[in-house]
């Protein structure tokens, strides 16, 4: 089975064609790496954005990869998928139009407010909690969905809302208090992480979430300041990492050490981890795996996860031949992610950095009793 289904599927120059087949993907639709498309359908649907209840969602937040993420998920009547980030509800709302249950979470209690109110009209086909999607288990099992679910849709990252909301702290072009947290529940904010941590930690944070290269500069910058006086405003710290770091280009000099401070301050990359690993057991075989990656750190661990459960056969040079893997549980359809094309681009900036990649749970051979128990802790 999981060699069928690999050889069908991935043959050299075609494998791009084959898997759009796979999808049941029109060309001209969609926008695989490096190509341009979006067809008149996606045009109306994005340009628009009304939902079920009348209300103009972009202003909370603008979708990306709408179209691709619906065509890779292949959603049926009926279908259960797991919305594992609400946000403002967009996706949902374009799978419950497809006729899907939803089950969804976010971890920030406003967009959960938000888009429940969006979403009230479609009633039990959609349930919302407040979580994080690397409890997708447990939640599930709180909706009673015990025997795994079609689709699951990840679209990692913060909202435009996050952005836009001075009050939240996560964008530097913007006057607000050092916050950061995705659930205004936990006890971590950005401030204290600023003010707090060791110096030590501080430049690996920068460093390795930021890929900043100035990093120790920037914090030996942050430890003088901070004896001076709390460092508490989003104005404060942006003024202070400008302070060592000369503007170039259009990019603001604060924008890798927010982007790193705002994964640290969530664990972010612990959470998508998680998460991963958990999509192996709550997928029933056949289900579908849609991801939307914002930068390089997230993209390249949904990458290696999915590589590294998708391999047919192990090799390693001092082995005497290949071994079957045993954890291999996904089939690829396509080698490239989607990105977003000219279209989306021109109506919304935000989504230049995304990457959809996307996956098939195979059979159930993989799932063992042993898996179960390593997997869904
Ligand atoms: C890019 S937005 C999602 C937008 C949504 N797909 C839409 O169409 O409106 C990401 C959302 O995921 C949430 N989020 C991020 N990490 C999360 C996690 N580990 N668990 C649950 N929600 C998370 C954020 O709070 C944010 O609302």
């Amino acid at each position: 089975m999981v060699f069928s289904i690999q050889s069908d599927l991935g043959k050299g120059g075609r494998f791009a064609v084959r898997s759009l087949d796979g999808f049941g993907l029109k060309a001209g639709g969609l926008n695989v790496t490096g190509e341009m498309g979006g067809g008149e359908h996606a045009r109306g649907e994005r340009a628009g954005q009304v939902s079920a209840g009348g209300a103009r969602a972009e202003t909370y937040h603008v979708s990306v990869l709408a179209d691709e993420s619906l065509q890779v998920l292949a959603v049926n009547e009926g279908d259960v998928i797991f919305d594992g980030t609400l946000g403002g509800g967009g996706h949902s709302e374009r799978l419950l139009q497809a006729g899907a249950r939803v089950i969804a979470c976010d971890r920030d209690p406003a967009a959960l407010v938000y888009a429940r109110e969006r979403l009230a009209a479609y009633g039990d086909q959609f349930r919302a909690y407040h979580g994080n999607y690397d409890q997708m288990d447990r939640l599930l099992d709180e909706a009673g969905e015990t025997n795994g679910v079609d689709g699951i849709i990840l679209d990692l990252g913060i909202s435009s809302k996050h952005v836009d909301d001075g009050a939240r702290g996560f964008s530097f072009a913007k006057q607000g208090p050092l916050d950061m947290r995705m659930d205004t529940t936990a006890d971590l904010t950005a401030e204290q992480m600023v003010n707090e941590e060791d110096e030590a930690e501080l430049r690996r944070i920068f460093w390795e979430y930021g890929e900043e290269r100035s990093a120790r500069a920037v914090v030996r910058a942050i430890v003088k300041a901070r004896e001076e006086t709390r460092i508490e405003t989003t104005g404060q710290l942006a003024a202070l990492v400008e302070s060592v770091i000369p503007r170039r280009g259009k990019r603001h000099p604060a924008t890798k050490v927010f982007q790193a401070l705002r994964i640290a301050v969530n664990d972010e990359l612990g959470h998508l981890q998680r998460a991963l690993e958990k999509t192996i057991v709550c997928l029933k075989p056949g289900g579908r795996l849609a991801i939307i990656s914002f930068h390089s750190l997230e993209d390249r661990m949904v990458k290696r996860f999915l590589r590294q459960h998708s391999l047919a056969m192990l090799d390693r040079p001092e082995w005497p031949e290949p071994k079957v893997n045993p954890q291999c549980f996904f089939s690829l359809p396509m080698k490239k992610p989607y990105v977003p094309g000219a279209y989306e681009l021109e109506c919304n900036a935000r989504s230049r950095s995304a990457k959809l990649r996307a996956a098939v749970r195979l059979g159930s051979e993989g799932v063992t009793k042993q898996n179960k128990n390593r997997y869904a802790k």
